[in-house]
Order: structure tokens, then sequence, then C-alpha cells
């Protein structure tokens, strides 16, 4: 496990930009480090079209990015393709009341130039991810900041906002102890860096520290629809400032900051997710019930109960189910990368031989990918007896992906994070040639 995590790190060190997964050599290079490794323990599979084999989409659902429709076709690739991903809207929620229940209870205080307004900024990750969309609908619909735009609320960045004038959004306002309150979106912006990456933390920090210098003291809050990005503003600004602010992901590091003042974040169960991507494979590869180890127990024991996840069939995905952390229970959740107790019982190599799989990283830089479900990925594939290539990509080229997908007949399936959420046809196109 620690050569894969070596490997990978060597790849974003020397920004290889590697060549076709086929050259078994010894230069060291992550792909081929990690081949030969396998070459010597996992079963080649390969009687099977690459069509046909397993495949699960995680973190990013196949979907278009402008409407959010589910992109069926690729969720139906063939009959052993699942998506993994959490309950986008039920954490939506969640973290919208974490803040306004904070505020509430804080009202005492929350407003630091007592105006009567209670500002907030926030840190959209990336206006075309049905997570981060549904995360600035959260928050502006508990605030009541939020106006309806076909049907739905408006998740548009503003800029700024000062003077409450914004069109995407609105005042709302707050009541407590007979005082009423007006809650203003003073600013929000996509996290998007110069080269393209979204949710990208320094981009984070560097706006922080633009708001912070126009807006001042009329920044009450600040929500973010990552810890990545929250963090980067909590270590910039409002630690010091002690300016409450709330994220998502429950990574170790922004769970640990909740002792020293951030607000709270959500759990989207990495935990769950994590074990998901790699049992449905597992299942498929042992030509068992896909509940296997889920909503059904298996023969070591390992299962899931209903109250961390969903399988909606007609959408061939598994949603994790989302809790929230904050100042009353953070210390359950302080090590992101500690395997789900539930199904942590190693499968037995007789009955489940070690197979090969492909998995990609959609940017190797990301930091609840990198820092939390990366490293629960890595436990998981030794439960399960997988044997997985870990790619990196950069976040912002799909190709830079998909080159290194150059011979999946050297795998028994495949687990995939796409940059944008409309680009599946580019891997699936690569698996039917
Ligand atoms: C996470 C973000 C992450 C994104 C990457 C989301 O589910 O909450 O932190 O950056 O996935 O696709």
């Amino acid at each position: 496990m620690k050569r894969k995590v070596l490997s990978l790190t060597m790849a974003m060190m020397l920004g290889l930009s590697l060549a076709a997964c086929g050259s078994s050599d010894s230069s060291g290079d992550s792909d081929s480090s990690a081949k030969t490794e396998g070459s010597e323990s996992a079963d080649s599979s390969s009687e099977k079209a690459n069509k046909d084999k397993p495949l699960v989409w995680f973190n990013r659902q196949p979907s278009n990015s402008s409407t959010g429709e589910l992109d069926m076709t690729a969720l139906n690739f063939n009959g052993d393709t699942y998506y993994v991903g959490f309950d986008a809207n039920q954490g939506a929620e969640l973290q919208g009341t974490m803040v306004k229940e904070y505020i509430e209870k804080n009202i005492d205080s929350i407003d630091r130039n007592g105006d009567g307004v209670i500002g907030y900024v926030l840190a959209i990750g990336d206006i075309g991810h049905n997570d981060s969309i549904a995360r600035t609908r959260g928050v502006r619909k508990a605030l009541g900041t939020g106006i309806e735009k076909d049907g739905e609320i408006n998740s548009e960045p503003i800029g700024t906002n000062t003077d409450g004038s914004a069109k995407a959004v609105q005042d709302g306002s707050i009541e407590v102890g007979g005082k009423k309150y007006v809650v203003r979106e003073l600013a929000a912006q996509e996290m998007k860096n110069s080269a393209g990456a979204t949710w990208d933390a320094a981009t984070a920090g560097n706006a922080i520290g633009t708001w912070s210098s126009s807006f001042g003291d009329d920044i009450d809050i600040i929500a973010s629809n990552n810890d990545g990005m929250g963090m980067s503003m909590f270590n910039a600004w409002s630690k010091d400032n002690k300016v409450p602010t709330f994220g998502y992901d429950a990574n170790s590091d922004a769970v640990a900051a909740i002792a020293e003042g951030y607000g709270g974040t959500i759990s989207q169960h990495a935990d769950v997710q994590a074990y998901l991507t790699l049992r449905v494979l597992r299942n498929a590869l042992d030509g068992v019930d896909v509940d296997t180890g889920i909503g059904t127990a298996d023969e070591a024991g390992n299962v899931l109960g209903e109250d961390v996840f969903v399988y909606k069939e007609d959408e061939r995905s598994y949603y994790a189910l989302n809790v929230a952390v904050t100042a009353d229970n953070y210390q359950d959740f302080t090590d992101s990368t500690k395997v789900y107790e539930p199904v942590s019982t190693q499968l037995s190599g007789d009955s489940h031989a070690t197979k090969k799989v492909w998995l990609n990283i959609y940017n190797a830089s990301d930091n609840f990918l990198s820092s939390t479900y990366q490293p629960l990925l890595q436990s998981y594939d030794d439960i399960l007896n997988l044997e997985v290539d870990y790619i990196g990509g950069d976040g912002q080229t799909e190709s830079n992906i998909t080159n290194r997908l150059g011979n999946p007949g050297q795998y028994d399936a495949f687990a995939i994070n796409m940059v944008k959420t409309d680009n599946a046809a580019s891997y699936t196109a690569l698996l039917s040639q």
C-alpha cells in the first residue's frame, strides 16, 4: 500500500504526464511499478471484453453539468455498472440547518458590528457539479436568501452584494428572542483557479483576503461548499478574526479545527462510500448478488445498515447518508480515514481471488479525495482482495486521465472519477474499443 502512495506522490511531484499504461518497465513511474506488483499475484483477467467488465463511477455522477439530468447511458453501460456517491440534497439541507442553528444559538455575539445584518460569504466549489450546486442551495434555503429559478433555488455565484441588490439572491431574515435580523449573502464566488481547477483551496484563501478587506466587520459567517476551501479561509483569516466557518466533508484537519473555532462540517460518510465503491466491483467479479456485504451480510459478517446508505435501483446509484459534525460531537469524527467497523472484516483469498482494478482520482490535490477518500480505498482494497492501480489526475483535463487508460485489457474492473460529470463517454469509448 505504501508503494501506491509513494508512486502517486512521485507522479504528482514530477508532474509526469504518463504514457499509456501498456509498457511495463522498471523506470519507477507510477503505473508500471504498481503493475509489476500486480502481475505477481493477481489473476490476469481478460477473457471478458472490456465493455463487459464491472464499472463503478464515484464522486462525480454522470450527468449534465447544466441541468443535472443523469446520464443513464453511462449509468447503464453494462449490467455491472453503478454509481457511488452520497445523498447531496439531504447533506445540503443538513449543512444549511447547521449554519442556521449556530446563528440562533450564538445570536448574542454573531453580529460583529451590531448593525442588525448577519452577513455571510460563500465559497462555491464548481458551478457544474451537482454536490456543489446542492450545497449552495442548501445554505441559501436555510438562511432565507435563496430565490427560485425554474422551480429550484438559484445556485449562481453573485459576485459581491454589500447593499443587498443582487438579483440571484435576496435578503433573508431570522428572528431570535423577539428580535429580527437581516441575513445577507455579501459575496459568492466559484473557486476556480486560472488553470481551470475547481474547488480550489488556494483561490478561496485569496478570496477571503479580498472579501475581508472590502467588507471587514460585515462578515459574520463563512460558508463553504467543502472543507478544503473552508480550511484555507479559516487559516488565512477567520480563525484569527473568530468568524465561524462551515465546510463539508469532515476531513480530519477540519474536524480538529472545530476545537479552535471552525463552525462545523458535514460527514458524507466517506468510509461507507469508499467501501461501496470497491464492494460493488468485488461482488460483480465474484458473480454474486450486488447486495452481498451491503444490505445483506457476507460470509465474513460485513453489512451496512439502512441508516448509512440508500440504493436507488432506477438510478443505478448508491448514496451514503450524511451526518452533521459540530462542537457537540466532533470527537467521534477525528480520524476521517478510519474504516467503517461493520464492513471491516477481511475476505478470504480462497473464495475471493485477487483481482486488478484501475481507479482514478480526478484531482490528486483535492483535499477530500486525497486526504480522506483515497486512504480509505487503500484500506478497503486489502480487505476485499483487490489490487488497485491509483491514477491521480490534474483536476483540469480529462485526457490527462484517459491517456492512462491505454490498456484496459490488463484490468478486471474500473472505478472512475471524472473531471467533468458530462464526460462519461470519453471513458466508455475506450472500454468499448
Ligand atoms: C467533495 C469535495 C470534492 C469534490 C470533488 C465532493 O463530494 O465534497 O470536497 O472537492 O467532491 O469532486
